[in-house]
């Protein structure tokens, strides 16, 4: 058996070359994404902005500033967590991306998760939640307001993962309500992670 990391990477080259559809041509570079093989929790953001495309890595501008202070508020670094996003080329000017360009890209992440095996997702905003809640199998409202802050469950491979959608980081910027609510959702991560490496308590206590 190949090891994670290098599995990761073989998917990091296929992204890097990949043409599927039509985000390829702007990109400076593609956004794999990167951190820790291991971990028991992963972030996936929406897709590469300016800065992001520069650097060919995931939250490096204004919005992964915050991400990495979150982070810090609840003791854990950027290192030790992997993070990515469901779109791995930049959209033009920064829109959303296109439920096409969603559809071409996303088996990659698929192919992450299913390598890295979490036991929490932490979704960054509506495309990434809308995603993942779509392997729920049931219907979901689309307001972000309502669905973050509580834990659902999905099966990759059999195995669960508990989705915690929260905001997006740059929606919170510059409204510190917003960020109270961020904040909020990273303290329950918080605690949900405390639960895992107490195994005897269990995720069913969240339930
Ligand atoms: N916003 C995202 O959704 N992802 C990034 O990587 C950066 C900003
Ligand atoms: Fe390929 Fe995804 Fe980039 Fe589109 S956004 S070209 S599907 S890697």
């Amino acid at each position: 058996m190949e090891n994670k990391e290098k599995i990761l990477e073989k998917i990091a080259e296929e992204i890097r070359e990949c043409k599927k559809c039509p985000l390829w041509r702007n990109r400076k570079n593609a956004v794999p994404g990167e951190g820790n093989p291991d971990t028991v929790v992963m972030f996936i953001g929406e897709a590469p902005g300016r800065f992001e495309d520069l650097e060919g890595r995931p939250f490096v501008g204004a919005a992964g500033k915050l991400l990495t202070e979150l982070l810090r508020n609840i003791g854990l670094t950027r290192e030790e967590v992997y993070i990515t996003n469901v779109v791995k080329c930049r959209p033009p000017g920064n829109r959303d991306p296109a439920r096409d360009e969603i559809d071409k890209c996303s088996p990659y992440l698929d192919r992450q998760i299913e390598v890295i095996k979490p036991k929490v997702i932490v979704t960054l905003g509506r495309h990434s939640t809308l995603y993942l809640l779509g392997k729920t199998g049931r219907k979901h409202g689309k307001g972000i307001l309502s669905l973050r802050g509580r834990l659902y469950t999905i099966h990759i491979n059999r195995n669960p993962v508990t989705i915690l959608p929260t905001l997006h980081p740059a929606a919170a910027l510059y409204n510190p309500r917003l960020k109270t609510i961020l904040e909020k959702d990273f303290d329950k991560l918080k605690e949900i992670l405390k639960s895992i490496s107490k195994p005897k308590k269990g995720l069913d206590a969240f339930f």
